[in-house]
């Protein structure tokens, strides 16, 4: 049964590049579910964008001393350029900054407030008297009130994980250059969301959800909330960027919302931005209304709060009030009920990837960015280090003689080189054609290699379902091993010059088993299992393409990544027929030398990065 399935990725900030601790932590993993699911023939959709509002991106914009929307716009084009290089497959890959999020983000403030889980109050917060004006969030840092850590940021301390309440941290200090005065604590009246009230829906939605979701998340959520419980938590700030707070009060107007209440909000938006550009307006509904289509979320550690508890609460508390106030004309269900938004099915939060044993540092050139890399690796090579490293349990380590060791021991000779070697013996000595062997006298060696074959799309797609990716992949490399044994064990090489029709039959069946192992290897490694997919000369791609879209609103424009999809099933066994017509084959990979690892280790901390 076709299912629907909607992969959402954190949204990731336009203040830097995005580096391999990024693209392990939650886009490659969303990218390769996403692959599985549409090479399955589920209904998927995969979205994010930019997050371009709050601090982190108005503090980058001083620091360049150049204009937000310019600041926010140079990531996104360059984010983007990444992701088409690096294949992650977004349907929709757009940005905060749009009319369309801007709109259902008020729809859903409104929809809270109409609920009753929204109140005004007067509190103290952090102002600058030096420069007259108010400093939220990153604004400040000071020391954690929850664990003693230094250079905690005021709404959120990244040593502990925990939100703050900034007006406890302790030792503020202003993060503006040359701002040199004290700031003090005055009075700002903001908009709350009640968490308290939504604290046993949360609890509820959680357990539900206990079977299927990763210790490491389930600990940060359930275990947290029953713990501490849910306080209400300002979704207002002081800001001249971001959504305008959809109130009729001049007051208001140097307001904005808070940028962690609008930007999960993004994975509503999306979709609804999806179904216009496609021209499908009602498409979103797929995954949005209909209570059996599964949600993803793919996010490093340090957003779980938002994920499993401020998100979940949000859409809990809409209920139906979003959809009549986002489309006034919506009617209700055939069957009279009211239409409430899906729940996340799951949220397989990633842990950390530290670089060389330290943590990944932007600002300390501590990083290997993913287009800085991408100009010296093949995306597969990085794509392959990335899962076989990915942080799913406990943070791991990017380490460069690793990278170098795993890619020609692994990728280049237990599997680059078995698709390679066959075809190319195969193009060679039987006219460029898979041999024409009658399948009915396959040996049973043969047939026991392709029967363990076909079992490996159980194998292997079990783990892919349960989100376990790293695992997943082992398995195919396993797979990729075997078949290297049965070759071993045949010599077709020497075979083919005292029985022809023996080695047919052991190339035969090694071509099926590689056309088998290349679907299980291309949500993957989705370039070169496309490139085998053509070396087999079949006639539709494995995937569809990538393409950019420039979208015009009142706020003016913005360019999407867009993905075209190809229709039907193809995660299944080979169906090879003997003496089909091959296209000349080629490597799939490169041997790396052993020089790259000085070379890239000297790279690093350097200030030219
Ligand atoms: N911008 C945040 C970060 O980079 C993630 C936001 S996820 C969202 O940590 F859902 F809130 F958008
Ligand atoms: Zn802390």
């Amino acid at each position: 049964m076709n299912e629907n399935i909607l992969i959402a990725v954190a949204w990731p900030y336009a203040n830097a590049e995005i580096h391999v601790g990024n693209l392990t932590g939650s886009h490659l993993p969303g990218d390769i579910a996403a692959r599985y699911h549409r090479l399955k023939g589920n209904k998927v959709l995969m979205i994010t964008g930019t997050d371009s509002h709050g601090t982190p991106v108005t503090m980058s914009a001083d620091k360049l001393g150049k204009p937000v929307e310019e600041v926010y716009k140079s990531y996104h084009e360059g984010f983007i350029d990444l992701f088409k290089q690096i294949g992650i497959s977004y349907d929709l890959y757009t940005t905060t900054h749009s009319e369309n999020h801007f709109k259902v983000s008020q729809s859903i403030f409104l929809a809270l407030q109409k609920n009753g889980f929204l109140f005004k109050k007067t509190e103290p917060q952090w102002f600058s008297p030096g420069l007259n004006r108010f400093l939220p969030d990153r604004y400040i840092e000071g020391t954690c009130y929850i664990c003693g850590t230094e250079g905690a940021r005021s709404d959120q301390c990244d040593a502990c994980g925990n939100v703050l309440d900034p007006a406890k941290l302790v030792n503020p200090k202003s993060k503006v250059e040359d701002d040199t005065s004290s700031p003090e604590l005055r009075d700002t009246e903001h908009f709350f969301i009640d968490l308290s009230k939504l604290e046993p829906d949360v609890i509820k939605y959680l357990k539900e959800r206990a079977d299927h979701m990763r210790d490491t998340v389930l600990g940060e959520s359930l275990r947290k909330v029953e713990a501490e419980g849910l306080k209400p938590r300002a979704i207002t700030r002081d800001l001249d960027w971001g959504i305008p707070v959809p109130v009729i009060d001049a007051s208001w107007e140097s307001k904005k919302l808070y940028v962690w209440f609008e930007a999960v909000i993004g994975y509503l938006s999306a979709p609804i931005e999806w179904s216009q550009v496609s021209g499908q307006k009602n498409a979103w509904h797929d995954w949005w209304t209909n209570p059996k289509a599964k949600q993803f979320h793919f996010i490093g550690k340090d957003n779980i709060f938002f994920h499993t508890s401020l998100w979940p609460a949000e859409l809990m508390g809409v209920g139906s009030a979003f959809m009549e106030i986002f489309e006034p004309s919506s009617q209700p269900s055939p069957d009279g009920k009211e239409v409430k938004l899906t729940l996340p099915y799951d949220v397989p939060a990633n842990q950390f990837m530290n670089l060389e044993g330290k943590k990944i540092s932007g600002s300390r050139n501590w990083a290997v960015n993913g287009r800085d890399a991408l100009t010296r690796y093949d995306p597969d090579a990085l794509r392959y280090y990335l899962t076989v490293n990915m942080p799913e349990a406990k943070d791991s380590d990017w380490d460069w003689a690793e990278f170098v060791a795993r890619n020609n021991n692994e990728l280049v000779a237990t599997w680059g080189n078995l698709a390679n070697r066959v075809l190319a013996f195969c193009y060679k000595n039987w006219d460029g054609q898979v041999p024409n062997v009658d399948v009915n006298t396959l040996r049973d060696s043969d047939l026991s290699l392709l029967a363990v074959i076909v079992n490996g799309f159980n194998t292997v797609g079990a783990e892919l379902e349960a989100v376990r990716l790293r695992s997943a992949l082992s398995e195919a490399m396993k797979l990729a091993t075997v078949v290297n044994q049965y070759l071993d064990s045949n010599a077709p090489w020497s075979a083919i010059k005292v029985d022809k029709d023996g080695a047919s039959k052991t190339v035969y069946t090694a071509l099926k088993a590689i056309d088998s192992l290349k679907v299980m290897f291309a949500p993957f490694l989705p370039f070169t299992c496309e490139k085998l997919h053509g070396f087999f000369n079949y006639e539709s791609p494995l995937f569809g393409e990538q393409y950019t879209q420039t979208v015009k609103d009142s706020l003016g424009e913005h360019t999407v990544l867009r993905y075209k999809p190809i229709d039907g099933l193809q995660w299944k066994p080979s169906e090879l027929q003997p003496g089909k017509k091959l296209n000349q084959p080629g490597p799939l990979f490169k041997k790396l030398e052993e020089s790259v690892i000085e070379e890239e280790r000297a790279r690093l901390g350097q200030s030219n990065l």
